[in-house]
């Protein structure tokens, strides 16, 4: 008995702590988007800085060499073609060079969210 209340009171707790997960921006930043990209002007070697990526122009961190694809989009981020873009980044900019999806909404706007913050 003592085991199954237990094992419910951790059943509980990680019900109710992935929502919360998933609405946190900087965490879901550093977990899916860090390993590729930085938050600072210097690109990192796998992809471009994302510092001020919201407002700015497709392609347009200086220094990092882009696909074709994306930089001939053209145009600036916007939260919904960032969210157009983390949803289907191949369909958005076909021969792109990011395959990194994320699916759910909630975590998409949490992300962009977070993005709008990184000036
Ligand atoms: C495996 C490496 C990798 C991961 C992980 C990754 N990306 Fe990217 N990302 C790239 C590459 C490479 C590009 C450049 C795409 C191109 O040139 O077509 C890019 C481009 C971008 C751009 C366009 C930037 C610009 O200057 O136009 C955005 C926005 C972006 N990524 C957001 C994200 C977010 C948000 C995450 C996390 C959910 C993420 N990426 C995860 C590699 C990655």
């Amino acid at each position: 008995m003592r085991t199954l209340s237990l094992a419910i009171a951790a059943l509980t707790l990680a019900l109710t702590a992935a929502p919360a997960l998933a609405q946190d921006g900087a965490a879901l930043y550093n977990s899916q988007c860090k390993s590729c990209h930085t938050l600072t002007p210097a690109n990192s070697p796998a992809g471009p800085s994302l510092k001020g990526v919201v407002g700015r122009r497709l392609g347009g961190s200086p220094g990092y060499l882009y696909s074709k694809a994306l930089v001939a989009k053209g145009g600036t981020w916007t939260e919904a073609s960032l969210d157009a873009y983390l949803t289907a980044p191949a369909t958005f900019a076909p021969g792109g060079k990011m395959f990194n999806r994320v699916a759910d909404p909630k975590a998409r706007a949490a992300l962009i969210g977070y993005l709008k913050t990184q000036r």
